[in-house]
């Protein structure tokens, strides 16, 4: 199991200090929620951001595109140093097209699902991505509770991806934290996004890291 510590939970005034912190605590990647008030009822962040994050860590940093238009920043985002850009099966009307072009721009391509989007809308699309981000939460916040109804959804999405003859990443965001996490993993999941459970933690990043990857 592998940690993608999502950095819309930091102390965006000690961004830097919480990735380098996350990245010796053995974060496999850092997730960046970017939200545009339209796609989601809220705003965060862009790529100014994502290039002052690249400059503190080596981590790969994954875009998760809340986005009305994902298409129209696939470039900037890129050239910011984004390695991955996951995009909405949602409101997305040529999925395809943008897979495409992310991995055009030579990057990681992903697609996400939300809480009320069943897995088989990936079936035509998984063999173009490199992993599926399936929201256990409805996205546009962090701090919320998990949805345990999409646990045999992502039980699915592991059968799925088993199916492909290459590895795939099953990956899953919100409400994440030592209890959530191994119902996720049993459930197949190789990839857990968190971020109020490793960013709000009272002790530190790399305790609450550990509690994370020890929960049983
Ligand atoms: C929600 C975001 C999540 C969020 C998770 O829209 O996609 O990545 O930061 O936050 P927690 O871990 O606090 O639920
Ligand atoms: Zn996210």
């Amino acid at each position: 199991m592998r940690l993608a510590p999502s950095i819309l939970a930091a102390d965006f005034a000690r961004l830097g200090e919480q990735v380098t912190d996350a990245e010796r605590a053995g974060a496999d990647r850092i997730h960046v929620d970017v939200m545009d008030g339209h796609f989601v009822p809220n705003l965060s962040m862009g790529p100014a951001v994502v290039q002052s994050v690249r400059r503190v860590t080596r981590l790969p940093l994954e875009m998760h595109l809340m986005v009305s238009d994902p298409d129209a920043f696939l470039e900037a985002f890129a050239e910011a140093g984004s390695d991955s850009l996951l995009v909405h099966w949602e409101g997305n009307a040529n999925l395809h097209r943008t897979v495409q072009r992310i991995k055009a721009l030579g990057k990681r391509a992903g697609v996400v699902i939300n809480p009320a989007t069943p897995a088989s809308v990936l079936e035509e699309i998984l063999v173009e991505v490199e992993q599926v981000l399936v929201m256990t939460v409805n996205p546009g916040f962090g701090h919320q509770h998990f949805i345990h109804t999409t646990l045999p959804k992502i039980r699915r999405v592991r059968r799925m991806v088993e199916q492909l003859d290459r590895p795939c990443d099953v990956e899953v965001d919100g409400g994440i934290d030592a209890t959530t996490a191994p119902l996720v993993v049993d459930a197949g999941a190789n990839v857990l996004v968190a971020g109020s459970a490793i960013f709000t933690d009272a002790e530190s990043v790399a305790a609450a890291m550990k509690r994370l990857a020890n929960a049983e």
